[in-house]
């Protein structure tokens, strides 16, 4: 059979993105991982930082929920991308940007910034993520969406430190961390964030673009991180999938409940997992009994009001500080510029 030539797919294939891998090269993927789970694991309040949530699978399951019903911050918040991103255009101009360089931090499918990006028309595009080989695909993704757009995708634990590698454009940068992910963040800890974002010497941001969960009743925050499908508590417990292969730990899921509650006195959604029986989990240096109720701490997500969080970012040394909200006032978009 003759197949006509040349293939039109091919013809007009886009050139791959520029990947830069940070986190399997930095080792951090191996050993750092395995030191940081054993600690968290053996402390008498057990605890795994929530950025173990996203291997593979777990990104998928984190896309999942972002379609649950109960599950309200993505579909809001594009709402507020829908409504505003003429303004918020207009508040980059405003600060002498238009073309950005537009970082965006634990990007994950890249779904947000493919809202933006026509509107914010950036000259690069930096997706920044843990989770590597999801990022990659997402990267191609967005490749083929803008065959145009020069895309440099960077896979590292930006939590620790933030310094981007040397392809990554230093003029008009502009970070955008949406999706309130920096309430994986104590307040201290965000605010000590804000500021690497802002430091000449790390992300050298001109401005940022925020997505912050706001404060609301308690029914609907848990049953946000506990609905009724239960794809999160399929989200948390594979996190123990996850240890497993990291730690060689031997965790079973089956032995595990999962708790969301709304933690009022600290203005967080706390996720834990709670022994159903008394179990001891073994990794090749240690092991860790838990009596049955025991937990394990796996994700705190800090809520905002509008004033609690303009004064975080004033006080890591942003000046223009603007939010959106939705006609609930659920979830706010701020832009900052320093
Ligand atoms: C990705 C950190 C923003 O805290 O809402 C969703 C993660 N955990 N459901 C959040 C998450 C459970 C999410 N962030």
């Amino acid at each position: 059979m003759n197949f006509p030539l040349p293939y039109p797919g091919l013809a007009l294939a886009p050139a791959s993105p520029q990947f830069i891998d940070r986190y399997n090269a930095s080792g951090h993927g191996q050993l750092g991982a395995a030191r940081e789970l054993a600690d968290g694991l053996n402390a008498a309040a057990a605890s795994v930082p929530p950025k173990y949530f996203y291997d593979a699978l777990g990104s998928q399951l984190f896309e999942a929920i972002t379609h649950v019903d109960e599950y309200y911050p993505t579909r809001t918040e594009a709402g507020i991308f829908d409504a505003a991103h003429d303004h918020m255009a207009a508040a980059l101009a405003d600060a002498g940007i238009t073309r950005p360089c537009l970082i965006d931090l634990g990007a994950g499918s890249c779904a947000k910034a493919m809202r933006l990006i026509p509107h914010l028309r950036p000259r690069q595009y930096v997706p920044v993520d843990i989770s590597v080989d999801f990022l990659r695909d997402a990267a191609e993704q967005v490749q083929n969406t803008f065959p145009e757009l020069a895309i440099v995708g960077v896979g590292m634990d930006f939590s620790a430190a933030l310094v981007l590698p040397p392809q990554v454009q230093r003029q008009d940068r502009v970070f955008f961390y949406p999706g309130s992910s920096i309430g994986n963040f104590s307040p201290d800890q965000a605010l000590a964030f804000l500021q690497r974002i802002a430091d000449p010497a790390q992300g050298a941001a001109r401005g940022l673009l925020l997505g912050i969960d706001l404060v609301k009743d308690k029914a609907t925050l848990e049953a946000a991180y506990d609905d009724a499908l239960g794809v999160t508590a399929a989200f948390n417990k594979n996190l123990l999938r996850h240890v497993n292969t990291l730690l060689g730990a031997d965790f079973n899921p089956h032995q595990w409940r999962h708790i969301a509650l709304f933690n009022e006195a600290q203005s967080r959604i706390e996720m834990h997992l709670e022994a159903r029986c008394e179990l001891t989990v073994h990794w090749p240096e240690g092991e860790r009994r838990f009596g049955m109720g025991e937990r394990i701490h796996t994700e705190s997500s800090y809520k905002y009001t509008l004033d609690s969080m303009s004064a975080l970012l004033r006080q890591a040394g942003f000046s223009q500080i603007k939010p959106w909200t939705d006609p609930k006032d659920w979830f706010a978009v701020f832009w900052a510029s320093v």
